[in-house]
């Protein structure tokens, strides 16, 4: 989150030393007086006009929330809000006011830790330097460049990604850097040399090769990617992990992509270094690469939080193909939308670009396809539709997904366009579907969710989020009340969080605000967990990591506002509201169904409401059998 970003200026020691010593309560008593009352404290709210206190504190949870206006958060949120100033500056004026001082805060072990890493990003900024040096200057790097314009690589393009040339030499770099004051010991560190086999001295990793420099977000180099001139092998060779390089978690041009995805609220994901590059100079500056890797959830993390619109073009191969799949399915657990820019067979972005330009390539990435389109694309578009062996193994494998699909309608909608391009009757592929369906059915009934695996292994829950919004029936109010409470158990305790997070996708909260909120308790965990062990958040410290006020704000009062305690049985509250959260998700897509099979009557669309009617007993079931037993707990 970029709450959190912000907020990594400072240790979360030093910040909840500043939050122990400085009473929320006796600081906002200074722009506007409170009164106890029960658990928390109430006053006029500062932010705006009112004659009667709905300005609530609660000194227990460290929290300030408006019934009012809605503004809310944390001690600093507070003070950034009524001195309008930033982060930073509010951090410093509560430490200033309380008596910590910020940067002694720091132990003798995390300051020495900092400074090695200090030292570490100098050496790869050098080393950057340095290979772009030779590969602007030195006459052994003509072959480099010419290799660059031959792949029709811009000036702007090599300045930008600040790409370099290793000499075919053993000690170029170790040289120029041991003589820049760098040990041997850092070099090594940053994985910019190896010992030699004879065990006396050391000898450079890159050599011959085209250097493109990685970097975090912020644009610090941490890591290269090295490519051969010619054909040999490892076609590239990257810098190997180190402190700074966690090949799992970087994205390779985010620093340079970040804004226009920002802008464009929308990210383009490609395999390769070569792609992103040639990407950015034909004016597509919101692509990033995953650098031939699988993607990781802490990538998708990383993307999800500029974006919950991704669109993936991988390679058009057999490796690509498969790394979609398995990738779009992290992403969609971090709660992105994801689409597939499918192109051309044995192409990737830089070689469509090249070859067919900006506008080839623009048509793919508003083409791009949802999973189900992508998955049916994959096997029709493998199919001579004159045989007819082939036809039927793709029938059967398209019904397979198909009947995974939980909407009647999108399914009769994929049934006509698969049985028009396999040139196959639209009836006896619903059919088809429909008995996998009834065998799923009965099959599945006992089993907690309707899941169904085609042979892409990527399992689909059904999903009805859409509807819940829409609905606004009384079960609303009731749905929202179990999401709050999930929320607040959520952050109390990591092990019924890990439960949660099996038995719940983000998604699947109706409520916009909650999903992030969840979100924001992932990473909270997450990054706490990794670094402290810690097994719990405060609400201050899960609102730290929200990065939108709207969210934060509410949040504020999510923690706050239900005064109520937590039940004692905190993993049975939980089940409880999850049970209520997919039962709501369930009676959403009933509710739907009855509106279609109104709209149908009459209309001599047997075969669809058909269709609808078994879906409908389906669920009616399930209803029945699975979530009754769970009602009238909340
Ligand atoms: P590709 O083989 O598709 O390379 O691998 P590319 O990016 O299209 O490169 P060019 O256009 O031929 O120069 C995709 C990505 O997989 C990683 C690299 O990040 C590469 O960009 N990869 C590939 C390696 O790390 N090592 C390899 O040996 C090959
Ligand atoms: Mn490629």
């Amino acid at each position: 989150m970029r709450g959190h970003g912000k907020r990594r200026i400072y240790s979360e020691e030093a910040l909840n030393e500043i939050r122990a010593r400085a009473n929320i309560v006796e600081v906002i008593s200074d722009y506007t007086s409170l009164k106890q009352a029960g658990n928390s404290y109430k006053g006029l709210c500062p932010f705006h006009n009112e004659k009667t206190p709905s300005f609530t504190v609660s000194m227990e949870k460290q929290l300030f929330y408006c019934f009012g206006c809605g503004a809310g958060g944390d001690i600093f949120n507070f003070v950034m809000k009524i001195e309008k100033i930033k982060f930073r500056d509010a951090v410093k004026m509560l430490a200033e006011r309380v008596g910590v001082t910020l940067l002694e805060s720091e132990s003798p072990e995390a300051r020495e830790a900092r400074k090695k890493l200090g030292r570490l990003y100098d050496c790869m900024e050098a080393a950057c330097r340095y290979y772009e040096t030779v590969f602007a200057k030195n006459p052994n790097a003509a072959e480099a460049r010419n290799y660059i314009s031959q792949r029709g690589l811009s000036d702007d393009a090599v300045r930008c990604f600040r790409l370099g040339y290793a000499l075919k030499s053993w000690d170029g770099i170790l040289k120029t850097l041991i003589e820049s004051g760098f040990s041997t010991e850092e070099l090594l560190s940053a994985g910019l040399i190896l010992p030699s086999k004879s065990g006396k001295g050391y000898y450079d990793r890159f050599r011959g090769r085209l250097m493109f420099p990685i970097t975090d977000v912020a644009g610090r180099v941490i890591g290269f990617g090295g490519r051969v001139l010619d054909n040999s092998e490892p076609k590239y060779l990257n810098s190997p992990e180190t402190a700074l390089f966690q090949k799992g978690k970087i994205i390779y041009g985010l620093a340079l992509a970040r804004n226009a995805i920002r802008n464009k609220s929308r990210a383009v994901i490609v395999e390769g270094y070569t792609d992103t590059i040639t990407c950015h100079q034909f004016g597509f500056e919101n692509v990033v690469a995953t650098l031939g890797t699988a993607l990781t959830k802490s990538q998708a993390k990383a993307i999800s939080r500029y974006t919950s619109q991704v669109i993936m073009a991988y390679d058009a191969d057999t490796a690509g193909n498969a790394a979609t799949l398995r990738g779009m399915e992290v992403l969609k657990n971090e709660g992105a939308d994801v689409k597939i820019g499918v192109l051309p067979i044995g192409e990737d972005p830089d070689s469509v670009l090249r070859k067919q330009g900006k506008e080839a390539f623009t048509k793919i990435l508003e083409d791009a396809k949802q999973l189900i389109d992508y998955k049916l694309h994959l096997i029709i578009s493998q199919v001579d539709t004159s045989d007819l062996d082939q036809k039927v193994k793709a029938a059967k494998e398209v019904a397979q997904i198909l009947a995974g699909v939980g909407s009647a309608v999108e399914r009769g909608e994929y049934a006509e366009k698969t049985a028009r391009l396999l040139k196959i009757s639209v009836e006896a592929m619903l059919e088809d579907i429909n008995s996998l369906i009834s065998v799923q059915g009965s099959r599945k009934a006992g089993s907690r969710r309707f899941q169904v695996r085609d042979r892409f292994g990527v399992s689909r829950n059904t999903s009805f989020k859409d509807d819940i919004a829409k609905s606004c029936g009384s079960g609303t109010a009731q749905v929202l009340k179990a999401e709050r409470l999930l929320l607040r158990i959520m952050i109390d305790n990591k092990e019924i969080f890990e439960t949660v997070e099996k038995k719940l996708k983000w998604d699947e909260f109706s409520d916009k605000r909650h999903k992030k909120l969840a979100r924001a308790i992932q990473t909270g965990l997450d990054v706490f967990s990794e670094d402290t062990g810690k097994n719990s958040l405060t609400p201050a410290e899960v609102i730290s990591f929200i990065d939108d006020r709207e969210t934060l704000e509410y949040a504020a009062g999510v923690f706050i506002g239900e005064g109520e305690e937590l039940p004692e049985n905190l993993k049975k509250a939980a089940d409880d509201c999850i049970n209520v959260i997919l039962e709501h998700n369930l009676v959403g897509r009933i509710r739907e169904i009855e509106k279609e099979l109104m709209s149908l009557s009459g209309t001599g669309k047997m075969q669809k409401s058909r269709e609808l009617l078994a879906e409908f007993g389906y669920l009616k079931k399930r209803i029945s059998e699975e979530f009754r037993p769970f009602r009238g707990i909340l």
